[in-house]
């Protein structure tokens, strides 16, 4: 009977933990007085634009987004406190690591693969460019803790954020009454990002396209379309995002020796050298360019198109088939295309069409 009687109590208390557990979560929680419930926010975006998926776990809020700007300046999130996420992402350059090829962590040691510009980030479905995280909110989690970048310990970051008077008013703005936590770090973090939309109007409107661009533009994007040209179209896909967000092999190598790219994430052969294709818009402020950031300007990545990429006959999966079809077997190099200089210089002027250099300054995004 006592033994009942207990697990009665047990029941009791689990369900009281529930209770109070389930209050501790902002979204679900409908004591929370009106004075702190968050504003939410609507994000204007283009007329050509698809709705983006957000998280019906985290959604827009202006003051959320106003915390994740802030912690996204914040040297706070370092371990020494030196480094912000804007150190290795400044908005002058959509939010690159400004000319270089890799970047430099908080305490000095050298990351392995080029900065990604900070855009049309709600679009993806995978983050990275080998496609590790599955969620904007689990991306932020990476470059705080990693060793190679901010090296912080996620325990010791909540005790500062706690011990910072400011913090502490925002996160409950923000969240509601309640606790700091990583979870809303990450949260609001991912919310910021998300605001920060990219379009070039001069040439996304394919129906106006020949109003907007100049004539050696226009040439350009026909030589961008055409198979026996540039045929880059079916990777980096014509409209509003420059990319069809897909996992690619372009050839860079003729192994994954140096970097495995997707195959670290899937241990699926297949996925070997395949990498995040990226969107080309704002290319004219990102150099170098590529994972590894190889390239320093548009014409040597015109040139590795032309003639560069590889391919290792043994291993087929190596080079996607939309480049692999430009690749001659038994002279083991690309196929010559049919472009000429003219061609090369107008696809070129035409990629540094797609840019939207309004972010670059917006204040919106700014510091
Ligand atoms: C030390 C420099 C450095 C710091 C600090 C840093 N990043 Fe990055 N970021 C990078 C590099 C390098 C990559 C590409 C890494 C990779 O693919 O492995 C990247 C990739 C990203 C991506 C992926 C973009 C995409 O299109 O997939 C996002 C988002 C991002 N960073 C946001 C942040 C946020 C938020 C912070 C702060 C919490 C931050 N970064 C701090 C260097 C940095
Ligand atoms: C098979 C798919 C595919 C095709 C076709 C393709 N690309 Fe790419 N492109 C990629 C991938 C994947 C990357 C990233 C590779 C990496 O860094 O490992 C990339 C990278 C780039 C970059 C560097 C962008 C940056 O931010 O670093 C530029 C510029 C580019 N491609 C332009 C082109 C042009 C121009 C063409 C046509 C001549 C083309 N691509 C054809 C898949 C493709």
């Amino acid at each position: 009977m006592i033994y009942k009687k207990d697990t009665k109590w047990m029941l009791w208390i689990v369900m009281l933990n529930l209770i109070l557990g389930c209050k501790k979560d902002p979204f679900f929680d409908k004591h929370t007085p009106i004075a702190n419930n968050p504003t939410p926010y609507v994000l204007a975006l283009p007329a050509s634009f698809p709705p983006m998926n957000i998280p019906l776990t985290n959604p827009l809020t202006v003051e959320g987004i106003a915390l994740g700007k802030r912690l996204f300046y914040d040297p706070l999130l370092s371990s020494n406190n030196k480094q912000a996420c804007a150190s290795c992402h400044q908005q002058n350059t959509s939010f690159i690591d400004s000319n270089k090829r890799f970047s430099l962590g908080a305490t000095g040691a050298l990351g392995a693969r080029n900065s990604m510009p900070l855009f049309n980030l709600g679009y993806a479905s995978a983050w990275f460019w080998d496609g590790r995280a599955k969620t904007l909110e689990e991306q932020v989690f990476h470059p705080i803790t990693s060793q190679n970048e901010m090296n912080q310990d996620i325990g010791l970051l909540v005790n500062e954020l706690k011990a910072n008077g400011n913090y502490v008013s925002l996160y409950n703005a923000a969240f509601g009454q309640g606790e700091i936590t990583f979870d809303k770090t990450a949260k609001a973090i991912a919310q910021f990002m998300r605001t920060i939309i990219a379009y070039p109007a001069k040439s996304f409107d394919t129906s106006k396209i020949n109003n907007t661009l100049n004539a050696s533009e226009r040439r350009g994007l026909l030589v961008f379309l055409d198979e026996k040209k540039g045929d880059c179209f079916h990777c980096h896909e014509l409209g509003n995002f420059m990319t069809n967000y897909k996992f690619t092999n372009n050839g860079l190598n003729a192994n994954a020796i140096n970097d495995p790219g997707l195959y670290a994430v899937t241990r699926n052969p297949e996925d070997l050298g395949k990498f995040k294709t990226p969107s080309l818009i704002n290319l004219k402020y990102t150099a170098p360019y590529m994972h590894d950031g190889r390239f320093k300007t548009l014409r040597e990545v015109i040139d590795f198109y032309d003639n560069g990429f590889k391919f290792h006959p043994q291993t087929n999966y190596y080079l996607d088939a939309n480049l692999k079809k430009h690749f001659n077997i038994s002279t083991n190099k690309p196929d010559p295309r049919e472009w000429t200089e003219q061609d090369k210089e107008d696809i070129i002027n035409f990629l540094e069409a797609l840019t939207d250099k309004s972010i670059n300054t917006n204040p919106a995004f700014s510091k």
